[in-house]
C-alpha cells in the first residue's frame, strides 16, 4: 500500500487513541501469569500485540477479544505450557524480551523467533544477565534471536542477580523483572537513564512488591529498581498475581503524531483525549516546548498507578532546541517525529546521546536522515543523533524501511509538504497504530489517501 499525503489545512476535533501498546504487552502476558481471571478494556489490537496473543495461546493460555475488550484467563507463573512450535514474535522486540522474561520465571522450554528485522536486533542484553540468573537460554553465535529456553523445575529457583544496564531500556529491566519473580531472594536493577516503567506500576498493582528510587554511581545519578519476589518454593494462592481488571490509556507514542501535524499545520487546535501521561513517556512534551510549543495538559484520574489526561495542541510557531540526555530516554520513540517538528520549526535542532535508535525496527538515524533528506530537509546524521536546520519540506517518494514510526512521521511531514509524499509499503502502520490514517482524516487531513 502506498500512502500519499499533501498540504493540508488547518486540523480540528478530538480524538480518543487506541490502547497504549507497551501496556497491551504487559497486561496481556502479566494477565496471562497472574491466578484468575483479568479484564483488559482499550486493549491495542495491532500487528505486534496480535504476536503477542498467538504466543499466549501456544503456552496454552486461554484468552478472548471482544472489540478492544480482552479477557485472559491467568494460569499462575508456572501455568505456562511448552509450546509446540517456536514462538514467532513478528517485527516486535517488547513481544519478545518479555516472553523471555516470563518463560524464563515459569520454566518453560520454548523458542524464540520472529521477523528477519526482529533476528538482526540485539539479545545479548538479556541473555547475560538470564544466564547469570541461572536460566537455561542460549542465542546465536551473534547474540541474536531464536533464543532457545530449556525447561526448568519450579521447585528450583532462579538466582537474584544486581544488574547493571549500560543502556537505559524498559525492554531488558522488564524481562529481568519478571525472570526475578522466580528468583529466591530480591533482585536489583540500576539502570543509567529512567526508561519507561509501566511494568514496576503494574506488578504493584498486581501485589508484588517492587520499588524504584533515584542512586548515584560512579557520581552519576542512575534509577534501581529493587523486586522482592514471592518464594517459588512456598507460592500460595494469596502470594500469585492479582488479575488486572484495567481500562488501559491511549498510546503517547501514537498521539506523538498527531501532535506534532498539529503543530505545523497553520490554525489547527486539536485535543487528544485519554492520553497515557507517565512522565517516562512525555519526554515528547517538553522537548515540543522547548521549541516554542502551546500543548496544554489536563491530567485526569490514576487508571493502575498510570496518569492519564487530555492534551490540547494549538499550530506553533517553532525554533530549534537541543535534545539529549536523560530527556532522549524518555522520548525514545518520539526521536523521529521531533524530527519532523524541526524540519518546519526556524534554526537549529540537535539530538544527541541517541545511539540506542540504531536499534529499533530500523536503524532510525539512518533511515530518518536518509529519507529526509530526499524530501530536501537539511538533515545531518551523526554517531548518537542528528541534527536538523529547519527550512522547507519538499515532496517525492519515501521508504519506511520497514519501520512504522518511521512511515507515520513521513506522512505527517507530507502535511507540512511543498508537494505531495508518497510513502511506500505504508501497510507496516498497522503494527502499532491502525486507525493512524482514519485520526488524521477524522481531524481534516482531507488529502492523506492510500493506493493499493
Ligand atoms: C518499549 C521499550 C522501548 C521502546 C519500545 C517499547 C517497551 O524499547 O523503544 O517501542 O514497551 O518496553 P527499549 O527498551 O529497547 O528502549
Amino acid at each position: 500500500m502506498e500512502l500519499i499525503s499533501s498540504r493540508s489545512s488547518s486540523l480540528h476535533g478530538k480524538v480518543c487513541l487506541p490502547g497504549d501498546k507497551s501496556l497491551s504487552h504487559r497486561a496481556a502476558l502479566l494477565a496471562a501469569l497472574a491466578q484468575g481471571e483479568s479484564r483488559i478494556e482499550n486493549f491495542l489490537t495491532s500487528g505486534v500485540t496480535q504476536a503477542m496473543l498467538e504466543a499466549l495461546t501456544a503456552l496454552g493460555i486461554g484468552w478472548e477479544l471482544s472489540g478492544t475488550t480482552l479477557t485472559v484467563q491467568g494460569n499462575g507463573l508456572y501455568g505456562l505450557r511448552p509450546p509446540a512450535t517456536p514462538l514467532n514474535c513478528g517485527n516486535s522486540a517488547t513481544t519478545l524480551r518479555l516472553l523471555a522474561g516470563a518463560l524464563a520465571a515459569s520454566g518453560t522450554q520454548a523458542v524464540l523467533t520472529g521477523s528477519a528485522g526482529l533476528r538482526r536486533r540485539p539479545m545479548g542484553r538479556i541473555v547475560t544477565p538470564l544466564r547469570q540468573m541461572g536460566v537455561p537460554v542460549q542465542a546465536t553465535a551473534d547474540a541474536t534471536a531464536p533464543l532457545e529456553l530449556a525447561a526448568r523445575p519450579p521447585d528450583w529457583p532462579l538466582r537474584p542477580i544486581h544488574h547493571s544496564m549500560s543502556v537505559a531500556s524498559a525492554q531488558v529491566k522488564s524481562c529481568l523483572l519478571l525472570a526475578a519473580l522466580a528468583a529466591d531472594g530480591p533482585t536489583v536493577i540500576d539502570e543509567p537513564g529512567p526508561s519507561r516503567d509501566h511494568t514496576e506500576r503494574m506488578l504493584r498493582s498486581m501485589g508484588v512488591r517492587v520499588e524504584s528510587q533515584p542512586v548515584m554511581v560512579d557520581d552519576n545519578p542512575w534509577f534501581r529498581v529493587v523486586l522482592d519476589p514471592p518464594r517459588p518454593c512456598t507460592l500460595t494462592p494469596s502470594d500469585a498475581l492479582h488479575p488486572l481488571h484495567t481500562s488501559l490509556p491511549g498510546d503517547f507514542s501514537s498521539a506523538a503524531f498527531l501532535i506534532v501535524a498539529a503543530l505545523i499545520t497553520p490554525g489547527s487546535k486539536i485535543t487528544l483525549r485519554q492520553v497515557g501521561l507517565n512522565p517516562l513517556r512525555t519526554g515528547l512534551l517538553d522537548a515540543l516546548r522547548l521549541m516554542g510549543a502551546d500543548i496544554r495538559e489536563t491530567v485526569g484520574e490514576e487508571r493502575d498507578g498510570e496518569p492519564v489526561g487530555d492534551l490540547t495542541v494549538r499550530y506553533s510557531p517553532l525554533h530549534g532546541a537541543q535534545v539529549a540526555g536523560e530527556l532522549v530516554v524518555r522520548m525514545i520513540d518520539e526521536l523521529p517525529i521531533l524530527a519532523v517538528a524541526a524540519a518546519c520549526a526556524e534554526g537549529l535542532s540537535v539530538v544527541r546521546d541517541a545511539a540506542e535508535l540504531r536499534h529499533k525496527e530500523s536503524d532510525r538515524i539512518s533511515a530518518l536522515c536518509t529519507e529526509l533528506q530526499a524530501l530536501g530537509v537539511n538533515i545531518t546524521e551523526s554517531e548518537d543523533g542528528f541534527a536538523v536546520q529547519g527550512g522547507a519540506i519538499q515532496g517525492g517518494s519515501v521508504d519506511p524501511h520497514a519501520d512504522h514510526r518511521l512511515a507515520m512521521c513521513l506522512a505527517v511531514a507530507g502535511l507540512a509538504a511543498q508537494g505531495p509524499i508518497m510513502v511506500s509499503d505504508a501497510e507496516i502502520i498497522y503494527e502499532s497504530f491502525p486507525g493512524f490514517l482514519a485520526a488524521l482524516q477524522s481531524l481534516g487531513a482531507v488529502k492523506l489517501t492510500t493506493k493499493v
